[in-house]
């Protein structure tokens, strides 16, 4: 009996979360809180040792089961990601039970390819969305899509109704983030919504969502020239725009006000409404003591973990790992609450 075992990193956002939904660029980091799940085929559908018909799994197992006809599986599942908190809790799920499934079926990793069905069974369960987070889950690292990249950095295309998003990868220079979760569990859904009926009613709100297009280009150049105060700048007035979209609440806004005097920059990160802020800082133990201060839990994290791997074994044996070190090591957490 063959038994996959999958783990998948989570990310947040640098710049361009809801504008990427319409074709703008996005920038993301994958961070090492990660959804681990280990499949086998079963004589009926089962997650963590508890019976579960098909129709009761989530929609994104539900659709991916599907895919691979339908044969029931025992899942059994950890993970180290807040869900409804901005950090691609759901995605990071899709992509390891989508690299699981296919490892069961004796296919090689195939990132791309598990990007595509994750961001497949993401959209049957949430409606309308980008492949920003699934993309991101399964390459690990730094990932632009829709932005100017050198030919060797294109990693996949996927395309969807009328929009194509390129997604590529970017290098980073050394720096250091800080998320602080309000603890408010947000939906994806809904909140793309809610920017969608804005931006087709109102023509304010679609140079709103143009304007976040910009602001995410900049923020590539600045990185590119390893300008910390400018991408700060950016994110800031990133936030700013956000909240004209209706994405941010107050628990948010106070914790981003509480990490800018540590910060070059700081914004909600994902698809707001609660969930998480990030900054970017060198003060990380200012900035994690503010959001604490401040009634948020803080979370220090490093950037270069690697995307979805996967392993397979028969009962009884050492697993065969594939997928390893393709793309960064993983780092240290300094701390995590
Ligand atoms: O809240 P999260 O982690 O699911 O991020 C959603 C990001 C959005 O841009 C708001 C939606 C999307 O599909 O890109």
């Amino acid at each position: 009996m063959i038994e996959a075992t999958a783990s998948a990193p989570s990310k947040f956002v640098i710049l361009g979360e809801h504008a990427v939904v319409y074709g703008e660029p996005s920038l993301t980091l994958a961070i090492d809180l990660r959804f681990r799940v280990r499949l086998r085929y079963s004589d009926a559908f089962r997650v963590n040792g508890q019976t579960a018909s098909n129709r009761n799994t989530s929609p994104h197992m539900r659709y991916l089961y599907d895919l691979h006809g339908g044969k029931p599986v025992s899942a059994y599942v950890e993970s180290d990601i807040p869900s409804g908190s901005g950090l691609g809790s759901s995605a990071a799920l899709s992509v390891a039970f989508a690299a699981a499934l296919q490892a069961l079926e004796g296919q090689p990793l195939d990132r791309a390819a598990v990007a595509k069905d994750a961001y497949e069974a993401e959209y049957y369960a949430q409606g309308r969305g980008s492949p920003m987070d699934t993309s991101t889950s399964a390459a690990g690292g730094g990932v632009a899509l829709n932005m100017p990249h050198r030919k060797e950095d294109l990693l996949w295309t996927i395309s969807k109704e009328d929009r194509t998003w390129e997604v590529s990868r970017f290098d980073t220079p050394p720096m250091t983030f800080v998320l602080g979760n309000t603890g408010i569990r947000a939906a994806t859904g809904p909140l793309v919504d809610k920017v969608r009926r804005y931006r087709e009613s109102n023509s304010f709100a679609a140079g709103i969502v143009d304007e976040i297009g910009d602001v995410t280009r900049d923020g590539l150049r600045a990185l590119r020239a390893g300008d910390l105060d400018e991408l700060g700048a950016l994110m800031t007035y990133d936030h700013k725009l956000l909240s004209i979209l209706g994405v941010s609440c107050p628990e948010l806004n106070s914790l981003v006000d509480a990490a800018l005097p540590y910060s070059y920059g700081a914004k909600l990160t994902g698809s707001g409404g609660g969930g998480c802020m990030v900054a970017l800082t060198d003060r990380p133990q200012q900035v994690a003591k503010a959001i604490l201060a401040h009634g948020g839990t803080p979370y220090i994290v490093h950037t270069g973990v690697p995307g979805v791997t996967v392993s397979t074994r028969e009962a009884g044996q050492k697993q065969r790992h594939r997928g390893r070190g393709h793309h960064g090591e993983k780092k240290n957490v300094d701390s995590r609450r």
